[in-house]
């Protein structure tokens, strides 16, 4: 087990002797700020008060990473793994506490290579979905993934709960695809789906990220996609009817065919309608006309592209934005960000759509993305994955502020506000959210004798995963009962007594 007093230079040391210095990154070195911020994608968790870990790793082959498992093991040094770094609350590279840890960062292992015959992929967890896409369909644009729409979102973490996207109503979430993957546990061994079993098999596709070990790569299924899509990015405002078509959207949006998904944006005093249809344009304006004609698309709102310029130009708004887009790693590190979730079961009135709408209106208000389920989610039993939000969900809510520099209140305000306010119409008993969305004002974990407690962890656990919970926790009771893979809202291992 960890020995309860880190040996930080001993734990140095022993990466040293094992990993090549070259990508081994200590806080004197001159590189080491630039390689901490290189994806870090909200500027709340790189400040003069943020905790920083000890050093950043940069693995270029497995065998290092199984190293710096067991030198933070035997040296009483905790690891956090990075992939895309996206994770908003920054668990990937800062503590919220202070503490002695490594980062992991996969960055430099990002390989993806697709079987055209067998139309699977590996693709390795520091790869970019932007990547995986972009690699998956630029010589075959029949061939595509269901994942999420930012294009730098890292694999491994995103993987790692779940992964919602425009695809989701027809082939489910990214973990409903994986076939195999590759994970290195809290003794270092490496293991594919037959070594690790399927239990911790089924806690990786959703449980959360860091806290079954740190998984490497994922063997996927590739699903079809016509060589042309439909899109429209349709705005409605107030005046244009926003809330009455936002209030019937609740009942069309989750039950539309599968190969057609619209989310909503709401932000200001209108409504988005963004839409991927996996068809023509024909057959999409004679749908709408039947099933939603009360946002009256017509065909002057199709833009047709393939499916993989539809990321693009999701992400980017412009059609003409090639494709080639969607390898760059870069963002700007300029705003602050805070988000919460909600999953929504019942419709909600139009007269609290108006209420809502005037939220918009407010100091510090941000915005809401509605995304969808139904159709093929709708099908999935609850404990398939750990991703529990299936049958019955209409859709996810997510709340969104930003601001820059110190001028946080206004926004986090009006944030916790309209969240407080919201509890009365959505899934309750309990409250859920969705893990990728972390959000740490739902619960974090209390350590007692070097181990997460169970009842703890089970406050915001719930509702991330409802009645999976249970199951996660004795996962990882069984895979790391020493609680190794800690962080804030890491699956607390289930001892019995505990
Ligand atoms: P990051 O590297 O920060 O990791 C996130 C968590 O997983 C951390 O706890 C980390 O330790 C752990 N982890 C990372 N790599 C691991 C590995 N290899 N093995 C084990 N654990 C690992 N979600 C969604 O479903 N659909 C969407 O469309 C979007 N869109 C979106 C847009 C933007 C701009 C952001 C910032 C985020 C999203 N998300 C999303 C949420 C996203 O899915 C979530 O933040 C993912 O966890 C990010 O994965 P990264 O690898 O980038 O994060």
């Amino acid at each position: 087990s960890v020995p309860s007093l880190a040996s930080p230079d001993d734990f140095l040391q022993c990466l040293r002797d094992k990993i090549p210095s070259e990508l081994l990154y200590t806080q004197s070195s001159s590189s080491f700020a630039g390689v901490l911020v290189s994806s870090i994608r909200s500027a709340r968790f790189f400040t003069n008060t943020t905790v920083r870990p000890l050093c950043v790793v940069r693995p270029t082959d497995a065998s290092h990473v199984q190293a710096a498992v067991l030198c933070g093991r035997t040296q009483g040094v905790r690891l956090r793994v990075r992939s895309g770094g996206h994770d908003y609350e920054g668990l990937s590279y800062r503590s919220v506490r202070p503490e002695v840890f490594g980062v992991v960062d996969l960055a430099d292992l990002r390989a993806v290579s697709v079987n055209q015959s067998e139309t699977t992929a590996w693709v390795d967890s520091g790869a970019t979905i932007g990547e995986l896409y972009y690699t998956i369909a630029k010589d075959n644009s029949q061939l595509a993934f269901p994942a999420g729409l930012c294009p730098t979102i890292g694999v491994g973490g995103h993987f790692s709960g779940g992964a919602i996207g425009m695809m989701m109503r027809k082939y489910g979430l990214a973990v409903d695809n994986v076939l195999d993957a590759k994970l290195v546990n809290a003794n270092g061994d490496l293991l594919d789906r037959a070594g690790m079993g399927e239990d911790l098999f089924w806690a990786i596709r959703g449980g959360g990220g860091g806290s079954f070990g740190i998984v490497l790569s994922w063997k996927v299924q590739l699903v079809q996609v016509p060589p042309t899509v439909t899109m429209f990015n349709i705005v409605r405002t107030l005046d244009q009817g926003a809330v009455d078509i936002v209030t019937r959207w609740q009942d069309v949006g989750p039950s539309l065919p599968n190969d057609l998904t619209i989310r909503v944006i709401v932000q200001g005093q209108q409504a988005l309608f963004q839409a991927l249809y996996l068809g023509t344009c024909s057959s999409l304006v004679a749908t709408m006309g039947d099933q939603f004609p009360e946002l009256a698309m017509t065909s002057a709102d199709c833009q047709s592209m393939t499916w993989l310029q539809s990321i693009a130009f999701i992400s980017f708004w412009n059609r003409d934005t090639p494709v080639e887009v969607l390898l760059s790693r870069t963002t700007s590190l300029s705003t602050f960000t805070k988000s919460k979730s909600d999953y929504v079961q019942s419709a909600i009135s139009k007269g609290v759509w108006k209420n809502i709408f005037s939220w918009f209106t407010m100091n510090g208000a941000g915005l809401i993305i509605l995304e969808p389920h139904g159709g093929f989610m709708g099908s999935v039993p609850t404990d398939a994955t750990p991703y529990p939000h299936r049958s019955g969900v209409l859709y996810n809510v997510q709340y969104m502020v930003f601001w820059q520099g110190d001028g946080g209140t206004a926004a986090n305000t009006w944030l916790g506000n309209l969240y407080d306010f919201m509890g009365q119409y959505v899934s309750k008993n309990p409250r859920q959210a969705y893990v990728n969305y972390r959000d740490l004002d739902i619960g974090q974990n209390v350590v007692v004798d070097d181990a997460t407690t169970f009842d703890s962890a089970k406050v915001w656990g719930e509702q991330y995963f409802t009645s999976n919970f249970q199951r996660l926790a004795a996962v990882k009771a069984a895979v790391d009962p020493t609680d190794y893979f800690r962080n804030e809202q890491s699956i607390p291992p289930l001892v019995q007594g505990r």
